[in-house]
């Protein structure tokens, strides 16, 4: 069937928002549809190699952000001590594990919220389910919680200036090698994360030294001082991806690219074979994400990839599993097994942090960190058992020093969770737990640079 951006619009749809005005709605998609584009499609297919290259075993992907970006939060600040995080994560892994580490943030785009009910009650009142600010607002109001298409407009503002500001740190000297010491936060200086990452950091410096003294410095190198960071966001509201969706009329490719982002995924309740989003997301040229919850069997799973990356294009399509730390282990090696048997090139990465959310007796929706360690863990080991390669990881941090998860070396506790809890939807690591899981993810990465079995049966 041919495909056009708009062709989704016969499939059956899930989570679809109520917009009591239409035409407004319409009105504000074709607005967006004659902005500019946020990315552009030689960046989106600079990811796709990049990809390419985990999916071949030779890189790493390191994708995180926040669940939910917001309005109210919207500050210089917050985008950059999440950035800060994420090189920090990323030096560890490129030290520790000596490879590529593949930067991707959920940041720039990440509005819109899948939800499992689409009413809330409290108190014996029921109103609509928050979905985003992209959608609704958090407040539990009637008038919040109505559907305004003007929040997409700010989404697109917001979302531009954010990228503007990500592009400025990457390139213009905050990600530099040489700064490795001031990309700690200050509540974070005490930790022994902390003081991990500080004596790597002095490891890194003596080995710039010897470098400079070689004559190779930030100025003539530029990977000592530059980065690449990617953005990418749930295709969840189709309506806005296909406003920015456009033909590539510049490198040689002329294919559709959705221009809100290098890289956009599906959801996991969003991800029907025969459902409006996977035929949107399957005539769109960036590479994308699939989240693989518990309830995916491997047949469905063989029938999306044949559909979602026809000619097996590696870097193009990556299986973002999250089955929780309980359902890994058994869950994972039957879909790995699947895969492999059919030839498909495609990233594994493990999202430890949506099969693992549990609700605390104070009633704060949270996560333990030791879950998300347990899964991360456990996708390792079915890797090893089947001979694949744990390509990346996918999870929820914020550079603020939020307490949110329950758990890690810097111990939040049940009682601690209404502190600093400051999430519009699920809880996030914090810098220090976000940290915790980079040295947890170096480890087992040398686990396998190390014993040569695992290397033997990789791919
Ligand atoms: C998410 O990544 O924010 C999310 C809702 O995940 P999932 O679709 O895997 O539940
Ligand atoms: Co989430």
């Amino acid at each position: 069937m041919t495909w056009q951006p708009n062709s989704w619009r016969s499939f059956p749809i899930q989570q679809v928002p109520e917009y009591p005005d239409l035409d407004r709605l319409n009105a504000v998609e074709k607005i967006i549809s004659g902005r500019p584009p946020l990315v552009f499609a030689g960046e989106a297919q600079s990811l796709r190699d990049r990809l390419g290259s985990v999916a071949r075993g030779e890189a790493f992907l390191l994708q995180g952000g926040d669940c939910a970006e917001s309005f109210a939060e919207f500050s210089a600040n917050n985008i950059r001590d999440s950035f800060k995080v994420m090189l920090q994560m990323a030096v560890v892994l490129t030290y520790g594990a000596s490879m590529p580490v593949i930067k991707i943030g959920r940041m720039a785009g990440q509005f819109a919220k899948p939800r499992s009910a689409p009413t809330e009650v409290i108190d014996g009142v029921e109103l609509p389910s928050y979905r985003g600010d992209m959608i609704n607002g958090p407040a539990f109001t009637e008038d919040e919680r109505i559907p305004d298409p003007r929040r997409l407009l700010r989404v697109y503002e917001q979302s531009a200036s954010t990228l503007n500001l990500l592009r400025a740190f990457a390139q213009g000297g905050l990600a530099d090698l040489t700064k490795v010491h001031s990309w700690v936060a200050d509540f974070l200086k005490d930790t022994p994360q902390t003081q991990r990452f500080e004596a790597l950091a002095e490891r890194i410096e003596e080995s710039l030294n010897f470098m400079k003294a070689c004559g190779v410095t930030s100025a003539t190198a530029r990977p000592l001082a530059e980065t690449e960071l990617y953005t990418s966001h749930e295709a969840l509201l189709l309506g806005f991806e296909e406003a920015m969706t456009r033909r590539d009329t510049i490198t040689d490719e002329q294919g559709w690219y959705d221009t809100s982002a290098h890289m956009l995924w599906i959801g996991d309740r969003t991800r029907q074979p025969d459902g409006a989003h996977v035929e949107y997301m399957r005539g769109i040229s960036n590479p994308i994400g699939l989240k693989c919850g518990p309830s995916l069997d491997p047949d469905e799973l063989l029938r999306l990839i044949d559909i979602l990356n026809p000619s097996n294009q590696a870097g193009r399509l990556t299986l973002i599993v999250r089955m929780g730390a309980e359902k890994v282990r058994s869950g994972l090696p039957p879909l790995l097994r699947a895969v492999k048997a059919h030839g498909a090139n495609v990233v594994w990465c493990c999202d430890p942090m949506h099969g693992n959310t549990i609700k605390a007796s104070s009633g704060y929706k949270t996560r333990r960190v030791d879950d998300v360690m347990a899964e991360v863990t456990g996708f390792f080991d079915a890797h090893d058992e089947i001979g694949t390669y744990p390509g990346g990881v996918h999870f929820e941090m914020t550079g603020q020093n939020v307490t949110e998860c329950v758990g890690g070396v810097v111990d939040v506790t049940e009682a601690n969770l209404g502190d600093r809890y400051h999430t519009h939807c699920d809880p996030r690591l914090n810098g220090a737990q976000a940290l915790e899981l980079a040295f947890l993810l170096a480890d087992l990465l040398k686990r396998r640079r190390d014993v040569p079995s695992y290397m033997s049966k990789a791919v």
